[in-house]
């Protein structure tokens, strides 16, 4: 598979790690940055890794910061991605056969490196489930349309 990876200064240790690892299986690892701890804003990496997956340059991302949080809200507002945070290895299985996420965001603060491996490779041998969860991703993207004018608040209550 060819994977897309950024970090932040707070990611950046686990990101060659990583990186490592996924060539080690024969992935084609792309390095999007930072190329340096130096502090640095988290929305950056996650826009460059987003667009080349969303472009159809790259067939997932992985992203670090110290929470996952910050660098996944921002690759997921990116139209064509499904980002999510993810800390444990179950999250990630589902991330994949439930919501088909395309990226996720890692804990580089708070996630030990031997988690963190082991969270990226259920995530890219995992496979989208389909079924009933069809419908339901298809909505998540409804949300990409800047024209869907949302599904209305009147819920017959
Ligand atoms: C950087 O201090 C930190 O805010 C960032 O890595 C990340 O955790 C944001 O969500």
């Amino acid at each position: 598979m060819r994977i897309a990876i950024g970090s932040d200064h707070a990611g950046f240790d686990q990101k060659a790690p990583i990186a490592e690892h996924l060539r080690a299986q024969g992935h084609e690892v792309i390095d999007l940055g930072p190329t340096s701890a130096e502090r640095c804003d988290y929305p950056d990496y996650a826009d460059k890794v987003a667009r080349m997956v969303a472009r159809g340059d790259a067939d997932r991302g992985v992203l670090i910061c110290g929470t996952g949080l910050g660098i996944s809200m921002t690759a997921d507002k990116v139209p064509g991605i499904r980002a999510t945070p993810v800390q444990t290895v179950q999250f990630a299985q589902l991330a994949r056969e439930h919501n088909n996420a395309n990226v996720i965001g890692l804990s580089g603060r708070f996630v030990p490196l031997e988690t963190n491996l082991q969270i990226v490779d259920t995530f890219l041998a995992t496979e989208f489930a389909g079924g009933r969860h069809t419908a339901r991703v298809e909505k998540i993207m409804r949300e990409d349309d800047p024209s869907f004018p949302g599904v209305g608040d009147d819920f017959g209550l």
